[in-house]
């Protein structure tokens, strides 16, 4: 079998990009290891920035989120019994977040990308290796039904996540990576009962970190900082909504509407990097090379920051002979990723319980004073919650 654009992994950002190269008549094929159902099932995050929804529209798949969307312009901080808001337009020259569910967003990519656009994606086919990738014809040796197959490519974009294989497929001696994994996981709840405010609350508690965020006006996803090795078995839901209302300020846990689960599970929080993520003719994108914790939620708009800087590099070699993006590809992508890692990492040590120490939580509502009641603070945070600009690149 042979492609222009072989494409491992078929997360956002593996979608995203098909659609991308589709909509210029660039030919790609996806293998993904899970079914259909599987990748549609899964429950992740759910803040989009502007660079991002502009992305989905202009790969087709944007209709629903404009209409079905929350548009919100700002988040809460709360901290020492307070709640302070953080007014996103006011800071950024009029930008505001989407509120929309990768889940769904996964939905609309597969339905504009295999149902409308009969485009070709092979579930249950497991990618192993990838060879070749220092040649014109990098090769993905993958699985399926049991037998093992060959998928020849102009280029090979590995967007299977922070477990896939693109990256594994790379020499030790020819790629860095840097990582750290934080004390502390996450505890989430997905709910069908109403959200506790019309934005998403962030608290700082000496309890630990807790989330108000949502779905929908009637559905909502809250989060409590959890210990590392805690299981979803040690978790009723009456604990669970118990130990979130201690965590929020009393005008926000009144309003905590309880609800049996449609789902609950533990996060933990890592930040890893790969440098670069050009190989040759093999490009990571998204989980495959790069991780924050969710604080901030900056990991799916980094795979699409990523998917923007590709599908142009792709789309300059097809259509006008050029390689000059291609080159660029990895420095561009990575100098947005490094911002976005440096704002998770901050924001999580900002937010959570962190050594029980009182001299560290003294310093973090300190600085949580500092940042809601300084113009400067509040436009740090704004501006990098909103998401930082895509660079030219053309
Ligand atoms: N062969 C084929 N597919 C694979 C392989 C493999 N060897 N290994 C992993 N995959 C698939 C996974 O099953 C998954 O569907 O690659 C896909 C990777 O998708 P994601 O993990 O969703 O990663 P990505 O598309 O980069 O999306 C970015 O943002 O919110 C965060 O982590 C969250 O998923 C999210 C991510
Ligand atoms: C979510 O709704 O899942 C969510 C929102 C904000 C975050 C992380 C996760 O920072």
């Amino acid at each position: 079998m042979r492609t222009q654009v072989g494409i491992i992994g078929s997360g956002p950002a593996g979608l995203l990009l098909a659609r991308l190269l589709h909509h210029q008549g660039i030919d790609t094929v996806i293998l993904e290891s899970r079914s259909r159902e599987y990748v549609a099932g899964r429950i992740r995050a759910g803040v989009i920035e502007q660079g991002m929804a502009d992305l989905l529209r202009e790969a087709g798949a944007g209709e629903r989120m404009d209409r079905e969307g929350l548009i919100h312009a700002g988040i809460n901080i709360a901290f020492d019994e307070r709640l302070e808001r953080i007014d996103f337009p006011r800071h950024t020259n009029g930008k505001v977040v989407m509120i929309y569910g990768q889940t769904e967003i996964t939905h609309d990519l597969m339905k504009a990308h295999i149902d409308e656009a009969a485009c070709i994606v092979h579930y249950e086919s497991p990618a192993m290796r990838v060879e070749g990738f220092d040649t014109e014809t990098p090769r993905i040796v993958y699985e399926q039904h049991g037998e093992q197959k060959e998928l020849v490519c102009d280029f090979v974009a590995g967007c299977d996540g922070f477990h896939g294989i693109a990256r594994k497929s790379i020499p030790a001696d020819k790629i860095k990576t840097f990582q750290r994994t934080y004390p502390f996981g996450w505890l989430g709840i997905l709910s069908d009962v109403p959200p506790v405010r019309e934005e998403l609350i962030y608290a700082n508690h000496e309890r630990g970190f807790a989330l108000c965020s949502m779905r929908s006006h009637t559905r909502s996803r809250y989060y409590i900082q959890c210990e590392i090795d805690d299981k979803v078995e040690n978790w009723s839901d009456d604990a669970f909504w118990d130990e979130l209302r201690r965590r929020l300020p009393p005008e926000a846990a009144e309003n905590v509407t309880p609800g049996p689960r449609l789902e609950m599970g533990i996060t933990p929080l890592h930040s890893f990097v790969a440098e670069p993520l050009r190989f040759g003719r093999l490009f990571l994108a998204g989980d495959a090379g790069h991780i924050v914790p969710p604080t901030g939620a900056k990991g799916l708009n980094l795979a699409a920051s990523d998917i923007y800087y590709l599908s142009r590099a792709l789309i300059a070699f097809y259509k006008e002979h050029r390689t000059d993006l291609l080159d660029r590809y990895s420095d561009a992508a990575l100098r947005r990723v490094w911002k976005a890692v440096r704002f998770s990492w901050w924001y999580t040590s900002l937010l959570h319980r962190l050594d029980g120490d009182p001299l560290s939580r003294r310093l973090q509502i300190s600085e949580m004073d500092y940042l809601t009641g300084s113009e400067a603070g509040r436009t740090v945070l704004a501006e990098n919650y909103v998401g930082l600009p895509y660079e030219k690149f053309e």
